[in-house]
């Protein structure tokens, strides 16, 4: 586990605009720049208008950042409570976001606010990303 990356991701989980679910979430990730950016799921009244904290993260990412290594997820911490007794995982949609950004051996830490959890791969949460890159 990243102790850096749960730190904020735990901390910015506390400022998540989540007053429809009362679900709050947050996202940390490090880029292969070494930077950190992080962000919380923002909720809207207008249900379908809310997003993940995942995408927040990412937004602040690429505000950063221009070169290719700042914009390279190398791992990323999602904390939110566990559901059923399993970490949370990035929903479907945000695992095409993060695989944007990222390649398969990139990690996904799924933690609770108390650092329970567990880590994935990339390749685990979504083999055969659809992806535009020709490489
Ligand atoms: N949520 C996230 O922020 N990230 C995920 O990966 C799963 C779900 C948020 C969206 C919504 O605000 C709340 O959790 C309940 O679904």
């Amino acid at each position: 586990m990243d102790e850096e990356l749960f730190e904020a991701a735990r901390d910015v989980r506390l400022r998540a605009h989540a007053p429809y679910s009362n679900f709050l979430v947050g996202a940390a990730l490090r880029t292969a720049a070494g930077t950190v950016h992080a962000g919380a799921n923002v909720e809207n009244a207008a249900y379908p208008e809310g997003w993940c904290a995942e995408p927040s993260a990412i937004a602040h990412m690429i505000a950063a950042s221009v070169e290719k290594g700042a914009r390279r997820i190398v791992a990323l911490t999602c904390v939110a409570d566990p559901i059923g007794g399993r970490p949370t995982t990035p929903c479907g949609g945000c695992r095409q976001r993060i695989a944007e950004f990222s390649g398969p051996d990139t990690l996904v830490h799924c933690l609770s606010p108390e650092g329970a959890g567990r880590t994935y791969t990339m390749a685990e949460l979504l083999p055969g990303a659809f992806s535009m890159d020709k490489a």
